[in-house]
Formats: structure tokens, C-alpha cells, sequence
């Protein structure tokens, strides 16, 4: 074990996140999400997956486009940042435990529950040219749960239009520790860590737990974690299990065998595509992580701008130009008011306008394009880091699952 596997494994909080492999990726991925994944894989014991099935849940029936799109999405994570060595990178499709909780979560998960996911009557509406009455895409928020809790993640750095999924996540657990965190001998493990209490911490437990289900009082479960926190602190023989013992027992969930996640929104700037639209590479609005330099500039240079400056000589409105929407990701304040004084009064032209634009997008992508050389030239490599992830992730994976079909009374 390297010492960042040391260190990460006993400090660090647990993140996961998963994307779907649609190929190469664009500026809009970079800006959306992997920026946010690069910064996090330096604080966080930092998960990240090809979600594969969750591809299949919309696009079933595309075979041939997988692999490629699996790996070339990988190689552009690498080229982004992502660092082998800080995280932990893996295919979803290579690890059947995902497909075995998804399967025992299913059994105990009320269809109202996955029929009220915002997101799920969004989609049918949106991709009319599919046909998404299957058992897949309704399931589909209940897989991406079972991704969540298999690693026990403490967060899961999302955009704003997943948060149900990790709503729905969290709900799944609470029901899940409900159910199967009492074991039989539940009652008995109780009473003996009560006993290693001296009796007046005991009573005053006793107490918040009662306060805490009575009213919910969030104080009063304050109060009965930091005393738990205390035993665990000073007394002699006191282990992990006691303390999980006695936090279940104070909130009447029962052991927490699956672990709540929570949302990580960061703020992302939005970039939009060449026509002011979201950027997607089936709008064909799309410039990709590493578009050749000879393209990016012709792709700025024809994009649309304020319709009212037909004329180098007529005056426009920022406001009113795509244009303008990406010199507020990529350009410095001094910038964006000599554009903001140029435009308004004719002074520059929109060709010069955009200059500092294609500038800037070029030199982002240089030390992609470098790092993506070493990839590019020898593939196997790419397989290789997501061949040690995997590995990582299953050992992981396989613990949780003995721990589940455990609770479940499935270990024999
Ligand atoms: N559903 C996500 C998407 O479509 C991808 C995803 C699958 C995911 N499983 C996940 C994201 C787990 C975060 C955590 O973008
Ligand atoms: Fe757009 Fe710049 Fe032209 Fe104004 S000058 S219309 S902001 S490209």
C-alpha cells in the first residue's frame, strides 16, 4: 500500500461521482464537471466511474460505440488531471456487485419512489424518438443509488439536475438500515455497550434518545453523539462497534450499514456552445477537450454574433452574442470592458473580439493535448489505470456486499 493509500483511507472523506461515456469529451464536460473532479482528487478519497449501464438505460441498443467511447472518455479525464495515483478510476460494467445491491434494493423500493424522480417524466418528454417505457430507465435512479452506497460515500459532486438521485440515494438507505440494522441480537449489543457507560453518561443517553424521538430534537441527538464520542474517547475497551451500536440506537435507525450521501454542488461557470445553447455534442454546437487549433479558430470565428452588427460600423449588445458568454468564463475583467466599450460603440470588430477568446481556449488545451500524447501513443496504458481502479473499487465493493447480504440473512 502506497502512503497516499495510508493516508486517504483513514482522513479523507469518500467521493463518487460517474458520468456516462459518450466519447471525447467537450469544453462543456471540462467546465461542467471534470475541473470540479480535479480539484476534489486532492482532498477527498476520490472515486470516479464510467457508468456504462447507465448508458444502456437510454441508448440500449448501441453496441458498436461502447468500447470506444468508454476509453476515449477516460483518456480525456487523464488529459484533464485526473491522476491515477489520487484517484481511483473504474468501468461500472466490471463490477457485478453494483448489479447485485441494485437487484436486493429493488426488492424493498416502492415504484412511487422511482416514479416520482423528476427526472424520469423529463426524459420520457424529452427523448420522444426512444421508446423508454422499460424497466431499465425507471430503474435507473435505484442503480445509480446502489453506485452511490456500495463505496459508502460521503459525497457525490453532482450538477443541480441529479440532486433527486441523490435524494432518492439517501431515502434508500435510511429505509434500507430501518429494515435490516436490527439484527436479532440487536437489543443484547445495546445493553452491553450501555454497560460499559458509567451510569449517570448512561441515564443522561437514555435521556436525549428519549427527547430526540419524542420531538426530533436535533439538539438532543447532538447531545447523545457527543456523548458517544466521549465513550469512544476515554473509555478503556470501548470499540467502532459500540459506537455504531449506540448512534443507531439513539436515533432508532438501527446500525448504519449503508451509508447517507450528500449532494456536492460546487459552482460551476456555465459554458455554453458556439450558437449560445447548451454545448452537446448532439446540437453540433460543441468544441471538443482537444479540437485541433486549426479548428477552434475556425469554429469561434464563424460563430454567430449580435445579429445588430451587420456592419463593422454598427454598433451591438454583449448581451445579445454568444460571444460574449464565453469571454465570461475565459476572460479577465480588463478584457471583458474592452469588449463591453468596443462593441457598444463600433470600436473593434467582432473578428478581433473573439481573439482573445480563441487565445484563451488554446492555451487551456495545450497541457491536455500534452498529457493526452503519452495515452494517445500507447492505449494500453489507459486500460491499465482502469484495471488498477477497478481492482481498487471491487475490494470495496466485495466488503460492502458481505456486509449487506449479512444484515439481509443471505450469508449462508
Ligand atoms: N446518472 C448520472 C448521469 O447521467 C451518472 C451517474 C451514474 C452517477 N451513477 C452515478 C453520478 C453515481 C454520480 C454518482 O450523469
Ligand atoms: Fe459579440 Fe464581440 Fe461582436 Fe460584440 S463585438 S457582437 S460581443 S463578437
Amino acid at each position: 500500500m502506497t502512503s497516499r493509500e495510508t493516508a486517504t483511507k483513514h482522513t479523507r472523506p469518500r467521493v463518487l461521482s460517474g458520468m456516462r461515456p459518450t466519447g471525447a469529451m467537450h469544453l462543456g464536460h471540462y467546465h461542467g464537471a471534470l475541473k470540479n473532479w480535479v480539484r476534489l482528487q486532492e482532498d477527498y478519497d476520490s472515486f470516479f466511474f464510467v457508468a456504462d449501464w447507465h448508458a444502456l438505460t437510454t441508448h440500449y441498443e448501441e453496441r458498436s460505440v461502447m468500447e470506444r467511447y468508454v476509453y476515449d472518455m477516460v483518456t480525456d479525464w487523464l488529459a484533464a488531471g485526473l491522476d491515477p495515483d489520487k484517484c481511483t478510476i473504474f468501468v461500472q460494467s466490471r463490477l457485478p456487485e453494483h448489479a447485485e445491491l441494485f437487484t436486493l434494493l429493488a426488492m424493498g423500493t416502492p415504484l412511487g419512489w422511482l416514479e416520482r424522480v423528476p427526472t424520469y417524466k423529463d426524459q420520457i418528454d424529452k427523448l420522444k424518438d426512444r421508446d423508454l417505457a422499460t424497466y431499465g430507465f425507471l430503474g435507473y435512479p435505484l442503480l445509480q443509488a446502489a453506485d452511490i452506497l456500495i463505496y459508502k460515500a460521503a459525497y457525490v459532486p453532482v450538477g443541480e439536475d441529479q440532486s433527486s438521485h441523490v435524494e432518492l440515494t439517501r431515502e434508500v438507505a435510511r429505509r434500507f438500515n430501518h429494515l435490516y440494522g436490527r439484527p436479532g441480537d440487536f437489543e443484547t449489543k445495546v445493553a452491553a455497550a450501555v454497560a460499559k457507560l458509567p451510569k449517570d453518561d448512561a441515564r443522561y443517553l437514555e435521556k436525549q434518545r428519549k427527547a430526540y424521538g419524542e420531538s426530533g430534537s436535533t439538539e438532543a441527538l447532538a447531545k447523545g453523539e457527543g456523548m458517544v464520542a466521549k465513550a469512544a474517547a476515554n473509555i478503556a475497551g470501548w470499540t467502532g462497534d459500540d459506537s455504531d451500536l449506540l448512534l443507531g440506537h439513539l436515533k432508532g435507525s438501527g446500525k448504519t450499514i449503508l451509508v447517507e450521501p450528500q449532494a456536492l454542488h460546487t459552482e460551476v461557470k456555465k459554458l455554453p456552445g458556439l450558437d449560445g445553447e447548451k454545448m452537446s455534442k448532439s446540437y453540433g454546437n460543441a468544441i471538443a477537450m482537444r479540437e485541433e487549433p486549426a479548428v477552434v479558430k475556425q469554429k469561434i470565428q464563424t460563430m454567430r454574433t449580435d445579429p445588430a452588427r451587420a456592419r463593422r460600423g454598427d454598433p451591438g449588445n454583449p448581451e445579445k452574442c454568444p460571444v460574449w458568454q464565453l469571454h465570461l468564463v475565459y476572460s479577465n475583467a480588463e478584457t471583458k470592458n474592452w469588449v463591453v466599450k468596443g462593441c457598444t460603440t463600433a470600436g473593434i470588430g467582432c473578428l478581433e473580439c473573439k481573439q482573445p477568446v480563441i487565445d484563451a481556449i488554446l492555451a487551456e488545451q495545450q497541457p491536455w493535448r500534452e498529457r493526452a500524447e503519452k495515452y494517445l501513443a500507447n492505449p494500453k496504458q489507459v486500460h491499465w489505470i482502469v484495471e488498477m481502479g477497478t481492482e481498487r473499487a471491487r475490494t470495496i465493493a466485495k466488503q460492502t456486499m458481505k456486509d449487506v447480504r449479512e444484515a439481509m440473512g443471505l450469508s449462508y
